[in-house]
């Protein structure tokens, strides 16, 4: 097939990862014969530097024009004080192509399990997969910005709970059947409102599924209490953030959690859960398998190539079985070796 992929490289370990991910596409189209125009374009710290704009016109004409997008990090120290920063750039694209459900998977791994500060036997089965709504909340209400006071404005309306909340019950359906609706009802306005329509979505469309309801604080310890017990977690952006960085602890490592942002239509977005990290940046020690299993999901549920994602998946666990991995995870490789471990297993 033809399919036009966007490459974000952004900052940091950002580019590094990035190129894991291409040479996976690569490898995948000499594999099975596709042909994938592959393009790059500038955004993040990257693009502020370049354009001053963390998200150039230019950058995002061509992510709508693409069949999908992938990107690596973006931010930094450099930009902390800046008056742009790179942060706003990924939050402008996600509203920017409606990419209102970010699917977080964490799936533990035996090979893994001692990379995890988690006791082994709480780590048997574990797989969630987590289904944060990604264009509203607090990351995208108002905000006044203050030398003496400040502040971010929560809002959430029925219609972008509901979207969410159908596709996180369309996961469950595929899945074990349990939803965990994530929200701090005891206080929010906002979390009140995600749980009555939680309450009236799934009575009129979703009575087959198991429903949870857990308050965010006793989330969090759920989740290293008794991970296996969650199914898909459905939670608003901030809250949904916070904990899928702890659940890559679960899997071992904040380097191996991928994720998928998606729309109604148009292209998805692909990135690693993690962000540029400075204290490793440009010095071949990033993990590249949340970059490469975030590759996997792109080519399944952007390109709708699920063998192809299935054979990347594969090789990263393949890899892993071997040993052959970041010292992140115990390896003794760097990020172009393990990079090249996986690629040797799909050519
Ligand atoms: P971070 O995710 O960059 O790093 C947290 C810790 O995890 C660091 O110790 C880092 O070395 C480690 N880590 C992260 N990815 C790793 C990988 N692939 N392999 C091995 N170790 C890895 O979070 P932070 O330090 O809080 O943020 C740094 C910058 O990244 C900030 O500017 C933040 O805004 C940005 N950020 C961007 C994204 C994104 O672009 N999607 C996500 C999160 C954070
Ligand atoms: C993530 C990141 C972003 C977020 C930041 C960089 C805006 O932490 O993708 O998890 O908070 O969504
Ligand atoms: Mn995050």
């Amino acid at each position: 097939m033809k399919a036009k992929i966007v490459l974000l490289p952004g900052d940091g370990i950002g580019p590094e990862v990035t190129q894991a991910a291409k040479a996976a596409f690569d490898a995948i189209a000499q594999r099975f014969g596709h042909d994938f125009l592959i393009s790059q374009a500038l955004m993040g710290g990257a693009a502020i530097d370049a354009t001053g704009e963390p998200l150039p016109a230019a950058t995002l004409a061509a992510c709508q024009e693409a069949d999908a997008v992938f990107l690596g990090a973006v931010g930094g120290p450099k930009w902390d004080k800046s008056e742009k920063r790179p942060e706003q750039g990924l939050l402008a694209i996600r509203k920017a192509l409606g990419l209102y459900a970010n699917l977080r998977p964490a799936v533990t791994h035996p090979a893994l399990y001692d990379a995890s500060p988690i006791k082994a036997d709480r780590l048997k089965d574990v797989d969630i997969m987590v289904a944060r709504e990604l264009t509203g909340g607090i990351y995208f209400g108002e905000k006044q910005e203050g030398s003496e006071a400040a502040w971010d404005r929560c809002a959430y309306s029925a219609e972008e709970i509901d979207r969410v909340l159908h596709q996180a019950a369309r996961l469950a359906r595929s899945r074990r059947g349990k939803v965990t609706m994530v929200d701090k009802a005891n206080v929010l306005a906002t979390s009140r409102l995600w749980r009555r329509r939680t309450e009236a979505v799934f009575a009129e469309h979703y009575p087959d599924l198991e429903l949870e309801f857990l308050l965010v604080d006793a989330a969090a310890m759920h989740l290293l209490s008794r991970p296996a017990s969650f199914d898909v977690l459905v939670t608003e952006n901030l809250f949904g953030d916070i904990l899928t960085d702890e659940a890559a602890m679960l899997v071992g490592s904040l380097g191996m959690l991928p994720s998928a942002s998606l729309g109604d239509s148009g292209p998805g977005l692909f990135e690693p859960c993690h962000g540029s990290a400075p204290d490793i940046a440009g010095q071949d020690k990033a993990n590249p398998f949340a970059a490469m299993l975030s590759a996997a999901m792109l080519l399944e549920l952007g390109l709708g190539l699920g063998e192809e994602a299935q054979v990347l998946k594969d090789a990263v666990y393949a890899c892993l079985e071997a040993r052959q991995c970041t010292a992140d995870l115990g390896g003794k490789l760097g990020t172009q070796g393990a990079t090249a471990a996986v690629l040797a297993r799909i050519l």
